[in-house]
């Protein structure tokens, strides 16, 4: 048990010296800073494989670095990466080690945990994967009636989710030709139904994907899907050939009506949200194949290989978090735009959404003490293309400071390669109006020359200005493939990991979302009740009781 305490995060030495240089820095403008030093990209950005970080487009000067760097290092933050890479039980209020980095781990070195090697386990589990995907992919696997199957549906929600749908989508130019994936997520009964509707039950496959197979959203789905299935099969002895688990579960599994020999492992030391590189994977492995999925395992491993070895101020996961952490608590920014330039990462946003807030939603410490000082921000976004016709906008001439990544991949996998440039200009041009801005004079200029006069200008002219100096990370992919994005996903993961070490957080539990689940089931008993519902403050009551009419009345 790692017994290592951290200060609190404003007491750390370099944080009152970051207060001092923001002070100094506040008001600059980055197009100073980029007519000072022509040079600036070559300093602020970096590069690992097939990935270029520019982040030459922030408000920092050559002394901002250093110093975040020193509060990474007041941080502990070496100590906290080598304990959650080696299996200290990091997750405190759980108890458990954080270990979804041994899951693409390459080497031939064992890892223990408790005193056992956990990674024979992994590579056992990756197996059964790969064989079995394989089975499904070549057609050998047959269901009920002795038909392959053609569509699979993944059942699962939050990490057992968000991580594999994300990974399919981006991977589409490797997907099996004829396999067809689905995604259901929703407890409205709309979402299954939608897919289903359109299904075979002989030829379709379910993966019920459940950590802790207690989830009441995917149970309730999986039962769906079961009642469906069986109304065409009619015997129990046919659910072995179409209905698999992912799960921690063993027990909840079997008690489901799962084969065992149908069941992928995992561990509790792999946080949901952090799970695609599991067991929680299988879809993407049926989709892509093994040597695809392998390829994304490495790709991750490498970014982990370079998070543990490069020196902070050349490492890409921590740069990026500590330019997070220059925003959220000295500029006190509010959230974080990401907004994919590949169509393909069109789910990316959702996708980090769970696993940035999720991991540091968090207003007490480590030590349970409650922070005084903001931790994670909210993140969000879109493909940035429609971003631009929609919420742009704001981030240009609102009142807001909102830092964001551009993620731009170079390579397209389409045939329209005009289309592609179009898009790759738009995605530069954004980062360069939101630094640069426009001034008055500019604007003054711009507009007389495209419209040739000058008289009623000055009505407008304010209107048309733009401030500039909105902070940006470019991010470029040389070509999205499993390898690179098994890095980009790498990046993030730590990228959050750093945030939490350095805002002295526990990054690996979700409290926050009990409550919520506890007081569903009181509610859900509470429709079914004949009477009226008082049992709860008077507009939970008058929901609930409205809903129960209605639902009432139109049943009779
Ligand atoms: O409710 C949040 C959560 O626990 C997430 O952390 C998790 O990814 C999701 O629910 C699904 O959980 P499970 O895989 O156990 O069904």
């Amino acid at each position: 048990m790692n017994n290592k305490k951290n200060q609190s995060f404003t007491k750390l030495p370099a944080y009152q010296k970051l207060q001092d240089h923001y002070q100094r820095i506040k008001d600059l403008h980055m197009r100073r800073l980029f007519s000072i030093d022509p040079h600036r990209c070559d300093q602020f950005s970096l590069q690992h494989n097939d990935l270029l970080l520019d982040y030459s487009k922030n408000r920092i000067t050559s002394n901002t670095i250093p110093l975040l760097c020193e509060l990474a290092r007041d941080a502990n933050l070496e100590h906290w990466r080598e304990a959650m890479f080696s299996g200290e039980r990091i997750n405190n209020t759980e108890n458990r080690a954080v270990l979804h980095t041994a899951l693409r781990n390459c080497s031939d070195q064992p890892l223990m945990v408790d005193g056992k090697d956990i990674m024979p386990e992994i590579r056992l589990v990756i197996d059964k994967m790969q064989v079995f995907s394989e089975k499904v992919r070549t057609g050998e696997w047959k269901g009920f009636t002795g038909k392959a199957v053609t569509d699979v549906i993944n059942i699962g929600i939050g990490g057992s989710d968000l991580g594999p749908k994300m990974v399919y989508q981006a991977l589409k130019p490797y997907h099996h030709q004829s396999l067809r994936l689905h995604f259901v997520s929703n407890v409205d009964g709309a979402h299954i139904e939608d897919i289903l509707e359109r299904l075979n039950p002989e030829t379709t496959l379910f993966i019920v994907s459940s950590k802790t197979f207690t989830t009441q959203e995917t149970l309730s789905n999986a039962h769906v899907a079961r009642d469906w299935f069986m109304q065409v099969a009619q015997e129990d002895s046919a659910i072995r050939q179409h209905f698999v688990a992912v799960s921690t579960n063993t027990e909840a599994v079997k008690a489901f009506g799962i084969d065992i020999e149908n069941m992928f492992e995992f561990w509790d030391w792999v946080g949901g949200r952090y799970s695609l590189w599991s067991a929680i994977g299988l879809s993407i492995v049926i989709a892509v194949g093994a040597d695809n999925f392998n390829q994304l395992l490495l790709g991750a491993n490498e970014m982990d290989e370079h998070f543990q070895t490069a020196p902070f101020e050349e490492n890409m996961p921590v740069i990026m978090a500590l330019l997070g952490v220059w925003y959220n608590n000295f500029f006190k920014t509010e959230s974080h735009g990401i907004f994919p330039y590949d169509d393909y990462l069109r789910s990316l946003p959702m996708y980090l959404e769970q696993a940035d807030m999720e991991s540091n939603g968090k207003s007490v410490d480590r030590e349970g003490r409650k922070v005084d000082y903001p931790t994670g921000p909210i993140v969000w976004g879109t493909s940035g293309i429609n971003g631009q016709h929609a919420f742009y906008q704001l981030l240009h001439q609102g009142t807001k400071m909102i830092p964001a990544d551009f993620i731009v991949s170079m390579l397209t996998h389409s045939n329209y390669q005009e289309q592609h440039n179009i898009m790759f200009s738009n995605a530069v041009a954004q980062t360069e109006a939101l630094m640069r801005g426009r001034n008055i004079d500019e604007t003054y200029t711009d507009i007389v020359s495209n419209t040739k006069k000058s008289s009623g200008v000055e009505k407008r002219i304010h209107h048309m200005v733009f401030e500039g100096n909105n902070p940006t990370n470019t991010l470029l992919i040389k070509k999205l493939s499993p390898r690179t994005l098994g890095s980009l996903l790498a990046l993030y993961e730590h990228k959050i990991f750093v945030q939490g070490v350095i805002w002295n957080l526990n990054s690996f539990d979700q409290w926050g979302v009990e409550l919520g689940k506890q007081l569903a089931k009181q509610v859900l008993s509470d429709i079914h009740q004949t009477e009226s519902v008082t049992s709860h403050d008077a507009s939970t009551n008058k929901l609930v009781n409205y809903y129960r009419e209605t639902i009432n009345d139109s049943s009779s």
